[in-house]
């Protein structure tokens, strides 16, 4: 029998290689960039594990190209970017890594504070030299304590956000398909539907997957309700949001501003996005802290080890795949 063999799509990190080295050879990209659908291909045409970032798209021909595949593990709690229904259908396990990336990716919710304080306009302002002088007015901004706060999808992400908006004095709404009374005490928030959680909040922030219920979940007809003063954040996916009507909805000044850590078609921005000043934009890094990834890719490869050892590996998100075994 051939040596197992696992692709990882960046250069991982050595201790972490390690861990993978004990149950097959380990072959990484040279490079964190994307690579391109015919590399990729020709790397997994021999391999039983695939460890994408989770940026990293693994769309059924990649699946098909590797017939010896049994696992793809994510190193992401997002795994919209694998085919999971092609991959269930070869019975080819899929993975991603939970709650280790959660109080990062909160933190992120700071993009509240960077839109509503005007950080980055600020940032930009002084580095210009247009800063000539403390003025009353100078770059005034909206208050977040005391503001009401509308989470959607109060899972794991969602609630330690919520936990964060409690010590800025914050009123907090939440809307989820499910309404989950015990999570909401613990962390103080109010159920609302998503029409009145969009009327009634100052800020609302983004947390749910990417699944085909949740694309352009947040469209024209959603902005319209929010209130002018309001402003978006996203930290979950990007095409949760419909990128051309967020620009329209900040044309006609319908809410005051957004928080971007997630883009339509990254790293592709809507033009339209680039023209105004009342943005706070950055390139999915919500779980990007030096500890936070290297739990991730540890955690992608225990789930890995696990399954390439014959085991239900902890975070397999397609039962079925392994019912099917
Ligand atoms: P989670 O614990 O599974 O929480 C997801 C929440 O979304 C649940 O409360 C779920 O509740 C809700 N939800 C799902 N579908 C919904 C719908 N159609 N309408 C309303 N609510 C819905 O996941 P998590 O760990 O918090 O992660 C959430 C997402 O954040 C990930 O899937 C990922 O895409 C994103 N993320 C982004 C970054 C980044 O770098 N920016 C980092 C980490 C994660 P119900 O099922 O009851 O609806
Ligand atoms: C990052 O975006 C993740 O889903 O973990």
């Amino acid at each position: 029998m051939a040596a197992r063999s696992i692709f990882v799509t960046w250069p991982m990190e050595a201790d972490v290689r390690a861990i993978l080295e004990r149950v097959g050879t380990v072959h990484t990209s040279t490079t964190e960039h994307e690579l391109a659908l015919s590399d990729l291909i020709r790397h997994v045409a021999d391999v039983e594990a695939i460890i994408p970032m989770g940026a990293h798209p693994i769309p059924e021909p990649v699946i098909a190209a590797a017939p010896r595949l049994r696992i793809v593990a994510v190193a992401a709690v997002g795994y919209n970017i694998v085919d999971v229904a092609a991959a269930t259908c070869r019975g080819v396990l899929v993975t991603n890594t939970p709650g280790v990336l959660t109080d990062t990716t909160a933190d992120m919710g700071a993009l509240m504070l960077g839109v509503a304080r005007r950080v980055p306009e600020s940032d930009r302002f002084v580095r210009a030299g247009k800063w000539t002088g403390v003025y009353w007015s100078q770059l005034m901004g909206a208050d977040v304590h005391g503001a009401t706060l509308g989470v959607i999808g109060l899972g794991r992400i969602g609630q330690a956000i919520a936990r964060r908006a409690q010590g800025f004095g914050m009123r907090v709404l939440y809307h989820k398909r499910t309404p989950d009374p015990e999570a909401a005490r613990r962390v103080g928030a109010e159920y609302r539907s998503k029409t009145d959680l969009l009327r009634e909040s100052d800020f609302v922030v983004l947390s749910i997957p990417l699944t085909s219920e949740t694309r352009h979940l947040i469209g024209a007809a959603e902005l319209a309700l929010m209130k002018p003063t309001a402003f978006l954040v996203n930290v979950a996916r990007g095409p949760v949001v419909d990128e051309a009507a967020l620009v329209e909805a900040l044309r006609t000044k319908r809410i005051a501003g957004a928080g971007l850590d997630v883009f339509e078609e990254e790293p592709k921005l809507h033009p339209g996005l680039l023209g105004f000043e009342n943005l706070a934009l950055t390139p999915h890094i919500g779980s990007a802290s030096g500890a936070t990834r290297r739990r991730m890719a540890t955690r992608a490869a225990e789930n890995c080890v696990a399954a390439l050892e014959g085991h239900r590996p902890p975070d397999l998100v397609n039962p079925d795949a392994w019912r099917a075994k």
